[in-house]
């Protein structure tokens, strides 16, 4: 039997553990045309949770169609509009009634149309004369898609990309035409947390109070526990109470590193999986990861590197200008320790979590913590 433990973006309903709750409320914000704003810290689930969304969709609204673009890769309007055709061209069904409309206008930007070899993905070149034209062509595509009649939920993922694009005026362009959207709903996905807050939060920005928050947390310890019993259970192996506490502390629940661990146990074959097996399989995913660790190394100074490895240390710092913390890591003064916290949160390497009793910063891989932490 195949790993069931999946560690790629999404396969299939039964092997995706709880997110429930979530599910329903997007459903039904779908459903009522709300749009939305999907945020977590990173690798908690949000790919997964929209293709878990679109595949419920699927089964049960067959009359709704789904697009999901990541835009990650774009780092202009041009390449927004690139990818987001493509991801329509992908997505709609090319012998439908709808499916060659859209063929049909998108062959009116005169783009070159080329199939990715090893994928068969529809890959477009578009050449644009004015910045007009960009917005025009941008415009259309939105009017199109919402001219068919037929609701289409669209996922923008990555969707803090737009703030790395030169043209200045991206997200006013896009809130004026998703607002006059009849027919879709946009779920809006991404993992900068402060920017995305920007983008959607701050009441001087264009996007200001136009959809719906989704938070996702981390899956609950009962209900993850029980989902990864039963499916060591599937491929006829048991887990002591013990080892699957382990797994589920060592990786603290952060769905990326729960499924990698449950994954390369698995993989490792032991029929009776204890503390044991479990620890040495911690240790063999650090030893894979050491080069690109290393590789971080040389990114970093001395002093955010140390930063790095104290804040691993402790696990989770509350005040990182506290005196103790400060002295007991030779960090210097409470603005030093400020700057660097806010130069490793900017490269992606501190996590920072926001609530009401604080902010906790953590190192954002939680392997990599692991192994900062023995240093
Ligand atoms: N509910 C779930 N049950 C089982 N596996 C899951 C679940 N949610 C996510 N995963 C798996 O965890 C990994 C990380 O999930 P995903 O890529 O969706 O996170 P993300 O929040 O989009 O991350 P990023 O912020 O890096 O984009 C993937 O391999 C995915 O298959
Ligand atoms: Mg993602």
């Amino acid at each position: 039997m195949d790993n069931p433990f999946v560690i790629k973006a999404y396969e299939s309903k039964d092997l995706f553990c709880d997110r429930e709750e979530e599910l329903q409320l997007m459903l039904r914000n779908c459903l009522n045309q709300t749009n939305m704003t999907l945020i977590s810290r990173r690798r908690l689930g949000k790919t997964g949770l929209i293709f878990r969304l679109f595949d419920e969709i699927k089964a049960s609204y067959p009359n709704i169609q789904t697009v999901y673009v990541d835009i990650f890769a774009s780092d202009n309007i041009d390449g927004f509009i690139k990818l987001f055709a493509e991801a329509a061209l992908s997505a709609i069904p090319e012998k439908s009634t709808f499916g060659k409309r859209l063929v049909n206008y998108i062959k009116s930007f005169r783009p070159q149309v080329t199939y990715d070899t090893l994928t068969g993905q529809p890959q477009l070149q578009i050449a644009y004369q004015t910045v007009q034209e960009k917005e025009y062509t941008l415009r259309g595509l939105f009017e199109f898609l919402d001219g068919q009649n037929s609701p289409i939920v669209i996922a923008i993922d990555e969707f803090q990309q737009i703030r790395e694009y030169p043209e200045q005026n991206m997200e006013a362009l896009l809130r004026t035409y998703i607002q006059q959207c009849k027919n879709l709903t946009f779920i809006f996905c991404g993992s900068k947390k402060h920017i995305m807050t920007d983008i959607f939060a701050n009441e001087r920005k264009p996007f200001y109070s136009s959809t719906t928050f989704v938070s996702l947390g981390k899956i609950s310890e009962e209900r993850y526990a029980a989902f990864i019993r039963q499916l060591f259970g599937r491929g006829k192996r048991s887990i002591t109470d013990e080892a699957l506490q382990f797994v589920l502390d060592w990786t603290q629940r952060v769905t990326y590193y729960t499924q990698q661990l449950c994954h390369a146990i698995y993989a490792n074959g032991k029929k009776t999986i204890d503390l044991a097996e479990v620890k040495s399989t911690c240790n063999q995913l650090l030893k894979q990861s050491e080069t690109v660790y290393l590789q971080y190394r040389q990114m970093l100074t001395d002093k955010q590197w140390n930063y790095l490895i104290a804040v691993a240390k402790e696990g989770r710092v509350r005040q990182i200008t506290a005196a103790d913390f400060l002295k007991r890591y030779q960090i210097g003064g409470a603005s030093a320790s400020r700057k660097l916290a806010e130069s490793l949160s900017e490269k992606g390497l501190l996590n920072v979590e926001v609530s009401l009793e604080g902010i906790d910063y953590s190192v954002g891989d939680v392997f990599f913590s692991h192994w900062l932490e023995r240093l």
